[in-house]
């Protein structure tokens, strides 16, 4: 990193110098991996799920795992899985002529094909004429317990709820009905849409029922985004006292995604000014943020009803005990039932998440654009 490079990062998995903490994650997540522990991870949206177990299939493929990675908002149907999953674990193979030899006795139903890229190195993919059917599918699921050797191999399935737009129930089935025999193979099956993840591993009627290890990814801790926020600043000229970068903290309710977002905003602001960050530089970058989403917010908040807009203001002010009387009299919402509705479309929509019983605008700086219309 230059002096002059924005030392903030956002809109994508950071690893090193952008990634901090999680020492704890790294340190359990790979000890339950490596050691035949399944683990489900949810979180609400942007709080590094995906960074930390990117960062984490880095390290064990140092150790020399085989480690594959595949997010479901990419697949888009079975047929799309199946050849991505099987070009990911062959990409693991050292050497491709022994894969295929390999893949001859252990595969029947699956063919590799063998095709030549641009720069004349052969490829090994997979191609269905047909839609996968349960016999391939098993083949295709079970193949990195087959391949597996001394070191074993680590799965992560990101946004894993959205397996249910994949005729959700059968593939479940044969999907839990392979993995669960893999002795050499950890999963990980992470999720932002929590509800959903969380049904698939704890209703007994589903497929996934207690198959992982579930755990919530937190916030990262205060102390520790100060000083990744001082460090940041420093290390490119720029001031910034304690006080203020725990406001940067507090503006973006510690979720890390918008810790970088505003950091990084204000780290521009102050480089334009020539000066250190201060409260004017924050309030100066902050305004910039809800200006340049104005028109998106301005979308999202129109899609809605009138009553869903007005127990969303409701819930900008207070985001507790929201179901019952004293609430919907004093914010004017007609009946608890209407609010619980107007709630779920709200969940739904992505706009509020529920912790605990508490609910909280999952963009903090829509939450600031609409207390200030
Ligand atoms: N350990 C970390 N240290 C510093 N910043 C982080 C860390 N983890 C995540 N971030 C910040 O949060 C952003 C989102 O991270 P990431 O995409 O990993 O989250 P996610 O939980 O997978 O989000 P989504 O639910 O949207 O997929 C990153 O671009 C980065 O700005
Ligand atoms: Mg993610």
């Amino acid at each position: 990193m230059t002096k002059r490079e924005n030392p903030f990062r956002y809109g994508i998995a950071v690893d090193d110098p952008y990634f901090a903490d999680r020492e704890q994650e790294l340190k359990d997540y790979s000890k339950w991996l490596t050691t035949g522990q399944s683990l489900v991870v949810y979180s609400p949206r942007r709080y590094g799920k995906t960074s930390l177990m990117l960062k984490i299939l880095k390290k064990l493929k140092q150790e020399g795992y085989h480690t594959v990675y595949i997010d479901f908002f990419r697949v888009t149907s079975r047929h799309r899985f199946a050849e991505l999953y099987y070009s990911e674990i062959l990409k693991q193979m050292p050497s491709w002529q022994k894969t295929i030899k390999k893949l001859y006795s252990l595969t029947k139903r699956i063919r590799p094909v063998i095709s030549v890229d641009e720069q004349g190195i052969p490829v090994v993919s997979l191609k269905f004429e047909e839609r996968p059917g349960s016999e391939e599918l098993t083949e295709l699921f079970d193949l990195p317990q087959k391949l597996s050797d001394k070191k074993g191999w680590i799965i992560v399935f990101d946004e894993f709820q959205e397996i249910n737009k994949l005729n959700g129930d059968s593939f479940e089935k044969e999907m839990r009905a392979s993995l669960i025999h893999h002795t050499n193979v950890g999963y990980a099956f992470l999720g932002s849409k929590m509800h959903m993840l969380l049904n698939m591993f704890t209703r007994e009627n589903r497929a996934f029922y207690q198959f992982g290890k579930i755990t919530e990814l937190r916030k990262l801790p205060v102390e520790i985004m100060v000083e990744y926020l001082q460090s940041g600043y420093k290390k490119t000229g720029i001031d910034i006292k304690e006080g203020i970068a725990s406001g940067i903290i507090n503006t973006c309710e510690a979720i890390p995604h918008y810790i970088q977002y505003l950091a990084s905003a204000a780290w521009e602001e102050a480089v334009e000014s020539k000066a250190g960050i201060d409260d004017i530089i924050l309030g100066k970058a902050i305004q910039k943020i809800i200006i340049n989403q104005a028109e998106y917010f301005t979308s999202q908040y129109e899609r809605l009803t009138l009553h869903q807009q007005n127990v969303l203001k409701a819930i900008s002010s207070e985001n507790e005990n929201i179901f019952n009387a004293g609430f919907t009299v004093k914010y004017n919402l007609n009946a608890i039932s209407s609010v619980q509705r107007s709630t779920e479309r709200l969940l739904a929509e992505g706009i509020l998440v529920r912790q605990q019983n508490a609910y909280f605008f999952t963009d903090p700086f829509f939450k600031m654009w609409l207390t200030a219309i």
